[in-house]
């Protein structure tokens, strides 16, 4: 079965920047497969000559090496254009009719990407199912939608019910970019392809979870839609609760989509509400300075650029074991880590005179630095009954010899167009990941909000971070 990928927004960055990036170097690897056709829909007039060319030079920029004229051009003359307004139905009979034509009147799967403005979602979804789109007797229909997924639980349960009355929920795919990086996916083997880590992951040898997604940029152009959403919407609703069930979900019977959605989902259920003072106690947020200076950001804005929060899953294997999560823009350096410091050991016989032992410690390198380290203790060479840390060290880069791998679009789109929806948010996880990220929301907007601190950029977000976790008897893991 050939495939067509009818990505609507297609004047806009996504398209230019990841998604036809990551269908060209997928084509690279699979040119002898099936046909796959794009068709880039947006408002603009365009030819598909000129859409074409526009792709051509950005593709060009963001494959870098893997470009080549040839290929480009096999490509691209299955690369097509439609015009279309997401509020006219007869634009979506056009976009049909031309579907058609484009694909032969042969039998061909579809995935409709759906890269528009939010607000624009539900509609487009309506106007699809209108229009006939939505049919599958000729081929699999598919919808991918960007995040982000309703503003709140409310927002995203109305989302869900549009699109339920027009794609039953294994037809829908909804994106978490962070899903597709390899790393990510290798938490999955890490725990569920080895046996020396999981007799140990669980509250008896657990002391905390940290789970760090630092960025050094700051919101810049992207304003206008960032002090609507802050960091909790914008980061901890999808990247990192989604890293957070991944690291603390029970083996699936099966990898497939449902079973590994099912434990997931039973993550969620189980973190425990916050009420009272816990906002106060378990939470931090924070605004880096200049915030307030960025183009279109209002001189009073509360929005928070960096959270830390404090989060328990009350189930049989986490109980009372904190799993921290942070996340801030303008903070020291690019880097998303998950770190497991497992307990210290019950009775220390080496002298530590001036220091607690910090090994026993895992390192799950996200990004950049695509690795996973053990620190553990080592003796002191030539010296008395001393200890120091001492790192096992896997990187991904050198196993791969210095190749990077692909991007995660590239993943997500190759799975979307063969129905494994394994690494794509189900309807019921998106709505329990709104149920924890609401109540944090609101308490911030209430006169008993935590304090919003301000901090410097280049560092690791506010100063206040550390002794909160210094109270606890426990410190961050600020490594770059
Ligand atoms: C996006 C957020 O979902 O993820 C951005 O909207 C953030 O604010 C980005 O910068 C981070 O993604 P990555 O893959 O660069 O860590």
């Amino acid at each position: 079965m050939s495939h067509t990928i009818v990505i609507f927004g297609a004047s806009g960055d996504l398209t230019s920047r990841k998604l036809v990036p990551a269908l060209y170097s997928l084509y690279t690897k699979d040119r002898g497969d099936d046909e796959t056709r794009i068709v880039g829909v947006s408002r603009s007039k365009f030819e598909h000559e000129e859409f074409r060319k526009s792709l051509r030079e950005s593709t060009k920029k963001f494959v870098g090496d893997l470009f080549d004229n040839e290929t480009w051009e096999a490509l691209s003359r299955n690369i097509y254009y439609q015009p279309a307004d997401i509020n006219n139905a007869e634009d979506f009979q056009a976009l049909s009719k031309m579907l058609e034509e484009v694909e032969g009147g042969e039998p061909s799967g579809r995935v409709y990407y759906l890269s528009t403005m939010p607000q624009l979602y539900e509609k487009a979804i309506l106007q699809l199912g209108a229009a006939g789109l939505a049919d599958d007797t000729n081929g699999y229909r598919r919808v991918i939608i960007e995040k982000p997924f309703g503003t709140d639980l409310k927002t995203a349960q109305a989302l869900n019910e549009s699109i339920h009355q027009v794609f039953r929920e294994d037809q829908i795919y909804r994106i978490d970019h962070y899903l597709g990086k390899e790393t990510v996916q290798n938490i999955f083997a890490l725990r569920f392809a080895n046996s020396i880590f999981e007799p140990i992951w669980n509250h008896h040898y657990v002391d905390h979870v940290q789970i760090t997604v630092a960025e050094e940029v700051v919101v810049g152009r992207r304003a206008g839609y960032y002090d609507n959403a802050g960091i909790l919407r914008d980061m901890f609703q999808n990247h990192i609760l989604q890293l957070l069930t991944i690291t603390a979900m029970e083996p699936p019977a099966r990898y497939d989509s449902t079973m590994v959605r099912d434990e997931k989902v039973k993550v969620l259920h189980s973190i425990r509400k916050m009420v009272g003072a816990d906002f106060a106690s378990n939470t931090l947020r924070g605004q880096y300075k200049g915030y307030l200076n960025e183009e279109g950001v209002p001189p009073d804005s509360q929005t928070e650029t960096y959270a830390g929060l404090k989060l328990y899953c009350d189930n049989w294997r986490w109980k009372n074991v904190p799993f921290y999560l942070r996340s801030g823009k303008g903070m020291s350096c690019r880097t998303s880590q998950i770190v497991i410091q497992f307990r210290q050991v019950p009775h220390i016989l080496f002298g530590h005179k001036t220091r607690e032992p910090v090994g026993n410690r895992l390192v799950i390198q996200v990004q950049p630095a695509e690795g996973i380290q053990l620190h553990f203790e080592t003796k002191v060479p030539e010296s008395e009954m001393k200890t120091r840390t001492s790192t096992l060290d896997f990187s991904f880069n050198r196993e791969a010899g210095g190749k990077s791998h692909s991007d995660a679009y590239q993943r997500l789109l190759l799975d979307s167009m063969l129905g494994d929806a394994s690494l794509f948010a189900r309807s019921d996880e998106v709505e329990l990941a709104w149920g924890i990220i609401d109540p944090i929301i609101a308490a911030w907007k209430s006169p008993a909000a935590p304090p919003l601190h301000q901090y410097e950029t280049g560092f690791w977000g506010p100063s206040e971070a550390s002794p909160w976790m210094q109270q606890q008897g426990r410190e961050w893991f600020d490594v770059c």
